[in-house]
């Protein structure tokens, strides 16, 4: 508990015009000096104002620390450095000071201290070997612009307190519903691309029944969603979260690639309707989770368009195809869709979070979501309102994630971004080859259409072993295991998964993204790598 003791601040005029206190200045002589004054200020807020300018110094030391932590290792001759110091969570709690305590302090030096061990033991996600999720390295004009907004430390809902940010903002939409096809259409920043997913389903319901707005779902028909086996978990969060219930949320077969049957979408269609209930929206996918399939959007749109269904599509991971030269042609028909979901920090570097969801219903987003509250969307400003861009926004406060990515477009130009997808994707294919070539690899599919490429590696001691139930779960250990050692000895981060959808065993999954841009030698040393583990972990646990 702070002590109110009976202080108050000085009535003089401060030399020092920032805080209003001398800096240097004994705390006691400041509180002599102010007795006279109203209000009070308890002691320890006044010496926390006396050194507050002080406290600004601990950033001049971060980007320093960061380096000499190995944070970022963008040169692949640092690529040696491991990518995490791997400690189980009991012993970290012992090498880390957790504890948060009513009264105990630290100094400067001794919070530069905890940050540095905060680096040490946290994950580089920079480092050119970490391809553990759908984001890879870093561009450092996003970590800039990241930097920027956070030190600025305001929000995107109005042009008032955002002027630069809103414009870019705009800017930013515009430009992708120019790329996608959308002509006048809107969008938004969202906080991921699970709730972009959420806006899709909300637009799709305001549009068929806007009195939902007012009244809730009460006494209508069950209101039903579509989408694949292999797409994301977030639809069902949607029909949990906005009141559809996940029985609700009708999962559509997929063919052998990992992409959406159109036609047993329409059977299902067919079959909600029999059962009384509402068919609504269909999701599809660009860029599935594990293994990066694009379903089929113009046959998609068919079907919607045959049963007037919304049509969305989740491009969180694929969307960064839209400025490819070579691929994109995956995104055929994406145009007519109604909405659709893009994650600029997976395939292109942008950092943690940018997610963008764009629709061709540029009036939908507004009358949704806006609730007219004029304590902050006052329709008697000076300035064109049409920038206060919160009114279209499921939340209040909205971090600034235009920015980061409107920088790395400045700094490139989106066709650099183009043609990095491009080579990424074109690594893949030659990671594909190798995998071929290689004795121990097997493809999980015969080929990817993104930048997902899904394998398993078969340990030497196994190779000449009859391939029946028991040897397939041995070989389903092997990735986990390999990923513990790449863990322990911090060389080499990828995922795993299983497809349980197929009753197929975890494997290995590479992701390509535009960064660290690879060159062969360095696929080499991931297969050489992911052999030396593997053939490690069949022998026995020593090497653990
Ligand atoms: C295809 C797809 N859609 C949606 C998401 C969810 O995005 P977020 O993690 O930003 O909520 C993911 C996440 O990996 C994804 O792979």
């Amino acid at each position: 508990m702070l002590s109110y003791n009976s202080i108050s601040t000085p009535t003089t005029p401060s030399p020092n015009p920032s805080n209003g206190i001398r800096v240097g200045a004994s705390t006691s002589a400041v509180i002599n000096n102010s007795l006279q004054s109203t209000p009070s200020v308890p002691k320890e807020v006044a010496e926390i104002r006396l050194n507050l300018a002080n406290d600004w110094k601990v950033l001049r030391s971060v980007h320093q620390m960061l380096v000499d932590e190995k944070a970022f290792c963008a040169n692949p001759d640092e690529w040696h450095e491991k990518i995490v110091n791997f400690v189980q969570p009991e012993e970290l709690k012992k090498l880390i000071d957790l504890k948060i305590e009513e009264n105990q302090k630290y100094s400067l030096e001794e919070i530069q201290k905890i940050c540095q061990q905060v680096i040490k033991y946290s994950v580089k996600t920079s480092h050119g070997r970490f391809h553990n999720q759908l984001f890879g390295q870093m561009d450092p004009y996003g970590l800039a612009g990241s930097w920027i907004t956070e030190a600025l430390n305001t929000s995107a809902y109005t042009f008032e307190v955002a002027p630069v940010f809103s414009l870019v903002e705009t800017e930013v939409v515009r430009k992708v519903c120019e790329l996608c096809g959308y002509g006048q259409g809107d969008g938004i920043f969202s906080p991921g691309g699970s709730i972009s997913n959420m806006y899709g389903v909300v637009l799709a319901r305001y549009r068929s029944f806007p009195n939902i707005k007012s009244s809730g779902m009460f006494g209508m028909p069950p209101l039903v969603l579509f989408t694949s086996e292999e797409s994301h978990y977030s639809f069902k969060k949607a029909a949990h979260w906005l009141g559809f219930g996940v029985d609700n949320c009708v999962i559509v077969k997929t063919n052998a690639k990992g992409q959406m049957l159109p036609e047993d979408l329409e059977i299902k269609i067919i079959e909600a309707q029999g059962q009384g209930k509402i068919p609504l929206f269909v999701n599809a996918t660009a860029g599935t989770t594990v293994l990066g399939a694009f379903d089929d959007f113009n046959r998609i749109a068919d079907v919607c368009q045959r049963y007037g269904l919304w049509m969305h599509v989740d491009a969180c991971l694929g969307g960064s195809a839209l400025l490819s030269y070579k691929y994109r042609n995956l995104l055929k028909g994406l145009e007519r869709s109604d909405s659709f979901s893009w994650n600029p920090h997976k395939s292109l570097g942008t950092p943690l979070q940018c997610a963008l969801f764009l629709t061709r219903h540029a009036e939908l987003l507004p009358q949704a979501n806006s609730t007219a509250v004029h304590y902050l969307f006052q329709q008697d400003k000076f300035y064109d309102i049409s920038y206060d861009t919160g009114n279209k926004s499921i939340q209040c406060g909205r971090k600034i994630d235009a920015f980061k990515f409107w920088i790395m477009l400045k700094a490139r130009g989106y066709g650099s971004f183009g043609r990095l997808v491009d080579h990424a994707l074109d690594m893949s294919k030659v990671f594909m080859d190798k995998l071929r070539q290689r004795p121990g690899f097997r493809l999980v599919l015969d080929d990817y259409q993104y930048g997902n490429v899904c394998f398993w590696y078969v340990p030497k001691a196994m190779r000449e072993q009859t391939e029946d139930d028991k040897w397939r779960q041995k070989l389903y250990e092997v990735a986990p295991k390999v990923k513990e050692l790449m863990i322990r000895q911090g060389t080499l981060m990828l995922g795993y998964s299983p497809l349980q959808y197929r009753n197929i065993g975890n494997f290995f999954r590479m992701v390509f993204t535009c960064f660290p841009i690879m060159d062969e030698s360095e696929l080499d040393f991931i297969l050489n790598e992911i052999e030396r583990l593997g053939d490690c972990t069949s022998l026995s646990n020593g090497c653990l």
